[in-house]
């Protein structure tokens, strides 16, 4: 299975903080956030990993991750122009995934505990066609959001819908093969002009094909001002460190 990590996007709703910088090289606790996605692709067992960036300095991010050696992996970079939504920046995977399954992991997602190779392992192996990681959150509303039928089984998701039909959201790890790009091909733009991911997995539910597993470790993203710190504290908790955040 290969790797796409995205790390595109303007970080707009973190300015100031990226005004001048990236945000996946913002601090989450003691390490640059980017750092984390990293961890979770090389959990899986992925070696090959394509890093997808966009916004501003994409070269501190280069500079920072190198070839990806020092972290067990073969990186190679490609550069999103405007931030036209995660599927648009799937797309621009498909010369690097070639025939293989892949996962596709956002930067400013922060996933702790529950090791994933398992989880990967049995989607390539599996008949599915694509699929993510689903967990439960106080704030659907900031999400793409799941809409389960009585038996607890995905029927459709909306993305940040104002009034959310459940607290399930798939988090930023999806699971694909390249019959992905056929698909995304065909997305059309939301009302905020961009190709949503939850448009591509609806995709996968319209045609029996969609994979989920609730993901039993912490999440967290990590992409506004709260969130940005809250991961910190989930991440300082887990690894021992301050049980609060300063006051
Ligand atoms: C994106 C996706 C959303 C998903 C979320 C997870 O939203 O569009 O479906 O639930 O990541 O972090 P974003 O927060 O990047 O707008």
């Amino acid at each position: 299975m290969k790797g796409v990590l995205l790390a595109g996007g303007t970080g707009s709703r973190l300015h100031p903080l990226t005004l001048v910088t990236n945000k996946h090289l913002l601090p989450v606790h003691d390490r640059p956030m980017i750092h984390y996605p990293i961890e979770t692709l090389r959990g899986m067992g992925i070696r090959e990993v394509l890093v997808i960036l966009g916004g501003r300095s994409i070269g501190d991010i280069v500079e920072l991750l190198a070839d990806g050696r020092d972290h067990g992996l073969d990186l190679t970079y490609r550069y999103q122009r405007g931030a036209l939504g995660i599927a648009h920046a799937i797309g621009l995977a498909r010369d690097f995934v070639g025939s293989d399954p892949f996962c596709v992991v956002l930067g400013d997602n922060i996933l702790v505990g529950e090791p994933l190779e398992p989880v990967a392992r049995a989607f390539a192996e599996g008949p599915w066609g694509g699929g993510t990681l689903l967990t439960r959150v106080p704030d659907p509303q900031r999400f793409g959001v799941a809409e389960l039928d009585a038996d607890g089984r995905v029927i459709g998701f909306e993305e940040k819908p104002a009034h959310p039909k459940s607290d399930s959201i798939p988090i930023g790890v999806y699971f694909l093969r390249p019959d992905a790009f056929s698909v995304i091909d065909r997305l059309v733009p939301s009302g905020r002009g961009e190709l949503e991911i939850t448009d591509l997995l609806n995709h996968y539910i319209a045609n029996g094909g969609l994979f989920t597993r609730h993901y039993d470790g912490a999440w967290h993203d990590a992409g506004t001002i709260d969130s940005l710190l809250e991961a910190s504290v989930l991440v300082a908790r887990r690894s021992g460190g301050p049980a609060e955040p300063p006051r």
